[in-house]
């Protein structure tokens, strides 16, 4: 089968139920074998709200990615220079998805201006992040919903944008 390219967009107030729908379906289903149910499920319930969901998804930079027209999978810019949010339906895991979306996000924050970007990774997402340049920082332990998870802050270096001569 061949591989299509997801097409991007930006996140509209009226994708956050769809958008709740992938976190939890990404977080139980994609990183079983790094933490435990409990961590999942706590972790999951943070779109329980999906009010405060959707505001946090409306207040940073969200693109959404679909496949065939349906919305598979979401990463976030929050600032200038930090990815907060990166999400992939399990049925569209492994096509792809999220290496779009960062390359996306990778690049929107390179134009704006960021030297550098930095990411919360997940301990399933870091070698995800190892492939694409992310260097590991320092190891932080957060608690969710009174579960305490792992994570690494890991960074990367953008290529800096062409320089031009002349005038500004
Ligand atoms: N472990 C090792 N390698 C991986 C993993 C993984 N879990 N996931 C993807 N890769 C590799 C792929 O094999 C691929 O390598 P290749 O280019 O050599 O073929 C490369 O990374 C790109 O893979 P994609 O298909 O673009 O990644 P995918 O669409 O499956 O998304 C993601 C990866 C986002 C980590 C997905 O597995 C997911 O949603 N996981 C659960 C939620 C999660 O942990 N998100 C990150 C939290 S941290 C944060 O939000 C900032």
């Amino acid at each position: 089968m061949s591989r299509s390219a997801p097409a991007l967009r930006p996140f509209l107030p009226a994708d956050t139920p769809l958008l709740a729908a992938i976190f939890a379906a990404s977080i139980m289903e994609l990183t079983g074998d790094d933490y435990s149910e409990a961590q999942q499920e706590a972790w999951a319930m943070a779109a329980e709200d999906e009010d405060a969901f959707g505001k946090k998804l409306a207040g940073q930079l969200t693109l959404i990615a679909s496949l065939q027209n349906a919305p598979v999978g979401f990463a976030s810019l929050k600032g200038p220079d930090h990815i907060d949010m990166l999400y992939v339906h399990p049925s569209a895991a492994g096509q792809g998805v999220g290496s779009a979306l960062c390359d996306a996000l990778e690049k929107i924050a390179g134009a704006r201006g960021a030297k550098t970007l930095t990411v919360d990774a997940s301990d399933n997402a870091l070698d995800f992040f190892r492939k694409r340049g992310y260097v590991a920082r320092q190891r932080n332990s957060v608690t969710i919903n009174d579960e305490w998870l792992a994570n690494t802050t890991m960074q990367k270096t953008l290529d800096s944008a062409p320089q031009r001569g002349g005038h500004a």
